[in-house]
């Protein structure tokens, strides 16, 4: 069986969604820890989490100008850390690579929040271990709100539903991690998604619109968003936080890392009716995992009547212009080596792989700058992650050629398909210190392609 082939989601095996428990304010303790969970058809399933409730972690829901203060104990038989995905953190907070906590460590993270609403998330990050923990259920979500979006009346309640979407690959009862050199080569896929932690899920909903936010929180899985009768659905949302504007799409491409913040209007659909939310294939090379599969189930079960209507205007954010930028810098991204020496796949940012020692960038604090992402001969998609900042990107040339509703406004992902060039604006306004960037396809990520950067 080839394990990075999604199997097929028949009838009867569907499960309720799993609503992940919220934690409301910044101060928490979460222990990362060997769960077992009930996944649906499997049964239990061992993998690891960050409470004793399953896999995955709690969703961390704070006000914009709160403080996080989070009480982290590492359970774990090895190295692991927290790295806030998105949140633009002092350095010695973001789980830097090089900062792990030991095997019955703990750490406090302490910072304030100083930023859009939006969602983000929270992940292991300690060189050589990323790519096996977040594979093996740890991860979780922050939600920020701020004024500006309360003032929306965005649906919410039950009627705000926090998806994360994964691949997993599961044998004798346990999420099974072993790439091979080809999973290191294309990154690791598995044969079932999960949403939320539960395969097959599905979820009663009302004659409304509902507020889906979408993480992709596979190792290296793309999806291609669609819903199953072909209705169209607005983005209103992504990495970081609202759009300026909705916008209207039939499909949605969403790379590992990226979010996507949804209205899915179900109002007139008909009491019992059904509808799935798929993945479609897409354009995309080489690339692995471009099946059409089915992720998740939506079962409408009440009539009520809904008067919400999507605002025209979502957000303000002014554009960053090319003139504004101080600086270009260039990364080749295309290059693979067979690391013939090691036996393992080598990935490389302008063929060097990662180096804990090693600077790459030295960027001045408060400096504009435009970095591009040149995946111009390459065989293998790359969503390139910057931390400790959130970027617009400018344009794109080859490949899709121009640039998709999830990639306006703010955003810490950037998706280069094979034969692609994106140019990115990054405003380096958030704290000084050494950051990383990187693939987020974690097995890249672990075999060198990840870089970093000083801010001072
Ligand atoms: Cu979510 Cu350095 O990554
Ligand atoms: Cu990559």
């Amino acid at each position: 069986m080839n394990m990075g082939q999604p199997v097929p989601v028949t009838e009867g095996n569907f499960s309720a969604l799993f609503a992940i428990p919220p934690i409301v304010g910044g101060t928490t303790t979460l222990t990362a820890q060997n769960v077992t969970a009930n996944s649906n058809e499997f049964g239990n399933v061992k993998g690891l989490g960050y409470s004793s409730g399953g896999l995955l972690g709690p969703t961390i829901k704070v006000n914009s100008g709160q403080s996080m203060n989070v009480n982290f104990v590492n359970q774990l038989n090895e190295k692991t850390n927290i790295h806030w995905h998105g949140l633009k953190i002092p350095a010695n907070m973001d789980g830097h690579p090089e900062n792990f906590i030991n095997a019955g460590g703990s750490f406090n993270y302490n910072f304030t929040v100083n930023q859009r609403a939006g969602l983000y998330w929270y992940h292991p990050h300690a060189d050589g271990t990323t790519g096996k923990q977040v594979f093996q259920g740890l991860a979780g979500l922050v939600i920020v709100n701020d004024s500006e979006e309360t003032a929306l009346n965005l649906p919410s309640g039950n009627r705000e539903l926090p998806l994360v979407i994964q691949d997993k690959r599961i044998s004798a009862g346990s999420i099974l991690y072993a790439p091979t050199m080809m999973d290191q080569m294309a990154g690791l896929m598995g044969q079932y998604i999960l949403v939320n932690g539960v395969y097959a899920p599905s979820h009663n909903v009302e004659t409304a619109k509902y507020r889906v936010r979408i993480l992709n929180g596979s190792n290296a899985r793309i999806y291609n968003l669609a819903l199953s009768n072909g209705a169209s659905f607005t983005v209103i949302g992504n990495d970081g936080g609202l759009l300026a504007t909705p916008q209207t799409v039939n499909s949605l491409t969403v790379a590992p890392g990226e979010r996507a913040d949804l209205i899915i209007d179900f109002s007139s659909m008909g009491l019992n009716s059904e509808l799935f939310l798929i993945s479609k294939t897409f354009i995309g090379g080489n690339a692995q995992g471009k099946q059409e599969f089915k992720i998740m189930k939506f079962k409408v079960t009440t009539q009520v009547v809904d008067n919400f209507s999507i605002p025209t205007t979502l957000s303000s954010i002014a554009p960053l212009t090319e003139s504004m930028a101080t600086k270009t810098r260039n990364f080749e991204i295309s290059n693979v080596d067979s690391g013939s020496m090691s036996g393992m796949m080598m990935h490389t940012i302008n063929n060097k792989s990662y180096d804990a020692n090693r600077i790459d960038e030295l960027v001045p604090n408060g400096a504009v700058e435009i970095w591009t992402f040149d995946n111009t001969n390459g065989q293998e998609p790359h969503p390139m992650h910057l931390h400790g900042v959130q970027f617009q990107i400018l344009n794109r040339t080859g490949g899709r050629g121009t640039l998709t509703a999830l990639e306006k406004g703010w955003k810490d992902m950037a998706l280069c398909m094979p034969g692609e060039k994106v140019k990115i604006i990054v405003p380096f306004n958030g704290y000084t210190g050494k950051f990383v960037f990187h693939c987020h396809n974690l097995e890249h990520e672990e075999t060198g392609m990840m870089g970093q950067f000083q801010v001072s």
